[in-house]
């Protein structure tokens, strides 16, 4: 309630905020966490939670009049429909040169994300992050995360002959062929259940084409993991359908926090301020910069260093789809959670590890997807304007060109060899690339750059940075793993120097 006064604040629930809201409440310390989407803990008129990519209806999009789905075309002609405008759960948030697709709701990205668990490469960390210790992130906290996290590994005899993974043995084979290696991907899916709904013993969600608007069996989201930990020790509240808007100094010590409380049309119902010791900025990549870029320009953290805003990355995310032979069916059953990538990371001339994905649309369509991660070096600054009050990114989408490069190179070779083409008709007419979106956005508040070592900012005692905008714009595979271990490792510092 307004005037409430907290030891600690966490602004979002996601990887950052979820880890984040665990560590302080284990260590016995009050906490809580206000998040922008809804608690998604009841379901609708059909009995279900989450809608599923087949029939999307109003939980499926962020505060939209029609879906926007990453695949927004087939045959040419626009897959998105008309729904009802709702605080859905996931977000394609538009930039001038790029739609950045988020997860709203308790439990951040981990409701609509592929559950894909993937530790980097450490000669990769290294790279990216050369102010951590590597040692103790490989021994200690990816170790940690996964724990965390639930993250379990497909038992490869079922993989070989279940039917809902049809595509990505038919993507291996044709990766092998081409003499690219492949490798199983662990994920936060309980593939113990998966194995259940592929026998007809359960309810089904990843093989009932639930993914990306949110799974309603078998996803071990934050909200079943690390924020249930955390509500466990009777330390945490969560406010959901809060959003922050403003984060300055209090002359009574720490930080007021402004925040919207909005209704499911995202109509604002009331403006709230409570006092935060500590305030923990776990928004995202894009909702941590927008914040902090948007209250240094307005004077109400005017120290924030330059870097702020800085260094925004897309993953090298590139998505591309090639049409197989008839023969060489890919399932009318596709699980909704990848199990396979192709690995072609060690290509000096251009890296790319591209998961195997699925296209859940319940018939036969004879499509490989994939969704490529690169080395793309481009990065992108967000900056204030002043003229509508909103923070834009920079970013172009011509400035995807490195990542396209590169995954053309790998399925240039695997269209060759298996005499094959590329769909041109799911990302825009005539059009093979989709390369004007992103499911992995990383940066803008750069790990010993815009904060300190440990996500600390620099002349705010008591403000820390926690979630993805900590990594500089690429991971080299899926991010939650890499942002899950970095906030164990940081907050386990913070814990263990700052005074609480
Ligand atoms: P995250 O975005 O998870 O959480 C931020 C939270 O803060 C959100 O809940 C948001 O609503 C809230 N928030 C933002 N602004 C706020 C404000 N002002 N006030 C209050 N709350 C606010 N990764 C992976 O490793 N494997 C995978 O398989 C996939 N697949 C995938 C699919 C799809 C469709 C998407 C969109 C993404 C993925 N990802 C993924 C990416 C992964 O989900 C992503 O990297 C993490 O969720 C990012 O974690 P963070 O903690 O940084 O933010």
């Amino acid at each position: 309630a307004s005037g409430d006064h907290v030891p600690a604040l966490v602004i979002g629930s996601g990887y950052g905020g979820a880890v984040t809201a665990l560590r302080l409440t284990q260590s016995g310390i009050a906490t809580a966490v206000v998040e922008m989407g809804m608690a998604w803990n009841t379901a609708g008129s059909d009995g279900k939670v989450f809608c599923n990519v087949l029939n999307p209806d109003q939980r499926s999009y962020w505060l939209r009049t029609s879906t926007d789905q990453p695949i927004g075309y087939f045959l040419g002609i626009s897959a998105n429909k008309s729904i009802g405008r709702y605080t859905g759960v996931l977000d394609s948030e538009k930039f001038a040169g790029i739609r950045v697709y988020q997860g709203r709701g308790v439990g951040g990205g981990s409701l609509v994300n592929g559950g894909m668990a993937v530790v980097p490469r450490r000669d990769y960390f290294a790279q990216i992050l050369p102010s951590v210790d590597l040692a103790s992130m490989y021994d200690t906290y990816f170790p940690r995360a996964n724990t965390g996290l639930g993250v379990n590994a497909i038992d490869p005899a079922w993989f070989e002959t279940a039917e809902c993974y049809r595509f990505a043995r038919v993507g291996r084979d044709q990766a092998k062929a081409s003499g690219y290696p492949t490798t199983f991907l662990n994920n936060v899916y309980d593939f113990a259940y998966m194995k259940q709904e592929q026998a007809n013993t359960v309810p089904r969600s990843a093989l009932a084409s639930e993914v990306i608007y949110g799974n309603n069996h078998g996803k071990r989201s934050l909200d079943k993991t690390y924020l249930a930990a955390a509500a466990a020790t009777g330390r945490l509240s969560i406010t959901a359908q809060h959003v922050v808007t403003a984060v300055v100094p209090s002359s009574a010590g720490g930080y007021s926090v402004t925040m919207n409380q909005i209704d499911t049309a995202g109509a604002v119902v009331a403006t709230k301020t409570v006092r935060a010791d500590k305030v923990f900025f776990a928004a995202g990549s894009v909702g941590t910069s927008k914040l902090l870029v948007a209250m240094r320009a307005l004077g109400k953290l005017p120290n924030l260093p330059d870097a702020v805003g800085q260094g925004w990355g897309n993953n090298g995310n590139v998505m591309v789809a090639r049409a197989n032979h008839i023969w060489n069916t890919t399932g009318a059953l596709e699980s909704g959670m990848p199990a396979m990538g192709i690995d072609n990371w060690a290509d000096s001339a251009g890296p790319v590890f591209a998961e195997i994905a699925p296209f859940p649309a319940g018939t036969e369509l004879w499509i490989s997807l994939y969704l490529a991660i690169t080395k793309n070096p481009n990065r992108a600054a967000f900056s204030f304007d002043s003229s509508t009050g909103g923070v834009g990114l920079n970013w172009q989408t011509a400035w995807n060109q490195p990542a396209i490069d590169a995954a053309k190179r790998v399925f240039d070779t695997i269209n060759k060899k298996q005499v094959t083409v590329y769909r041109s008709d799911l990302f825009g007419v005539n059009k093979v690339w989709g390369d004007d979106f992103t499911y992995h956005p990383l940066g803008g508040c750069i790990l010993n750059q815009a904060t300190d070592n440990y996500g600390r900012l620099p002349g705010y005692p008591g403000l820390y940075v926690m979630d993805g905008s900590l990594i500089p714009g690429s991971t080299g595979v899926n991010p939650f793993v890499t942002i899950t271990a970095l906030a164990e490792r940081n907050i386990e510092q913070i814990l263990t120097i700052d005074s609480f």
